[in-house]
């Protein structure tokens, strides 16, 4: 998927973003794979938009892989399997996430985009402009992003591919909002003075996006206290209504800051396209920590490889006058760990 977008900007940057429309979004939009029904109709009449939405998911698919990098899972089913490919099949805690950050992505993209005027139809927050604080004594002023721009763009294109009407549908529309959320409440001020040497006589300030690496560990931190929920079925009717707090004898609805699962994980330690898990035989260990990258750990007690080769580089350079640089060489044995 990132390789078809790394192309198609390409040509798009050689031709120039105009000739988007001229290139026939339609041409561009039926070489997507896997885009629902209604996310290529949105990609016909926003072809402009389906670039950024690229991004978008690639930041969250980055962000995952940074988040679990250290995991058995290490978000690397997302590759090809995101919004815009097939969908992840499973219920679990790591599913959770995924839907989040790349809701997140998608929202913080497009608004970002806004901000940097290249998307059409939208720009600063106009509802932030020139009015006074008067309490805080400052103004609206600079380029206010336009976080409901985004935040529409993304519940719009990601909630759509949500068609079908099963559990999994209701936990990834709420995971998705739940990352719409942390985005929302990770925007901050930004103000600047104004008057003679810094003298503040007047202030403006404008809302920032987050950043996303602060995202990032505002979901993960939610992904350790995700909720595990099951869906409760209207009566007569066989479609689940509504997810639910899965502990007997309670009806309480997980809350929409929390993020819900329906499955319990696999331990992720073999290969198995069934649970998104793609093993962990080949992945690199550390031999002397505790931490859950451990050869024992990531290994599942399978045991590991030790590679050991040598680093050869210039070091301890000095600067002779004049003109010249001597330097000694320095090497270092290195051994690498990796999963059997
Ligand atoms: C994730 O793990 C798989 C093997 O389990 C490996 O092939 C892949 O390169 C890893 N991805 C990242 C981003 O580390
Ligand atoms: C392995 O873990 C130890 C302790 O946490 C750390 O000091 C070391 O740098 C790690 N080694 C590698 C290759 O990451």
């Amino acid at each position: 998927i990132s390789s078809f977008f790394h192309l198609l900007r390409f040509h798009l940057f050689r031709l120039g973003m105009s000739s988007v429309a001229a290139l026939g979004a339609s041409i561009i939009c039926n070489k997507i794979p896997g885009l629902a029904p209604r996310q290529r109709t949105i990609c016909q009449s926003r072809p402009d938009a389906i670039i950024v939405i690229g991004d978008g998911v690639q930041i969250g698919i980055n962000e995952c892989q940074f988040q679990f990098r250290h995991g058995r899972w290490n978000c690397s089913a997302l590759g090809e399997k995101t919004v815009f490919g097939r969908e992840l099949r499973v219920g679990s805690k790591e599913a959770a996430f995924a839907y989040a950050i790349i809701a997140a992505g998608v929202a913080h993209a497009v608004t970002a985009a806004c901000t940097q005027g290249v998307l059409i139809g939208c720009g600063c927050d106009k509802e932030k402009q020139g009015f006074h604080q008067q309490e805080q004594g400052w103004k609206w002023g600079g380029c206010s992003a336009d976080l409901h721009y985004g935040l529409g763009f993304s519940k719009i294109f990601v909630d759509a591919r949500e068609i079908k009407q099963n559990a999994r549908t209701l936990m990834n529309l709420h995971n998705n909002d739940v990352g719409r959320k942390v985005l929302e409440k990770g925007m901050h001020l930004e103000c600047k003075c104004h008057g003679v040497s810094g003298s503040c006589t007047t202030k403006t300030c404008w809302t920032m996006l987050p950043k996303f690496r602060h995202l990032g560990f505002a979901l993960k931190d939610k992904y350790e206290h995700a909720v595990h929920v099951e869906p409760v079925r209207a009566s007569r009717n066989k479609r689940p209504a509504f997810l639910k707090v899965k502990k007997p004898h309670t009806y309480r609805k997980p809350t929409d800051s929390d993020l819900v699962y329906i499955d319990r994980s696999p331990n992720y330690c073999e290969a198995d396209p069934q649970t998104g898990s793609a093993g962990t035989r080949g992945r690199l260990c550390n031999a002397t920590t505790q931490q859950p990258n451990s050869c024992e750990l990531m290994c599942c007690g399978r045991g590991h490889d030790t590679h050991q080769y040598s680093r050869v580089w210039q070091c301890n350079c000095k600067f002779l006058w004049c003109c010249h640089v001597r330097c000694n060489t320095c090497s270092e044995r290195t051994e690498v760990h990796t999963c059997k």
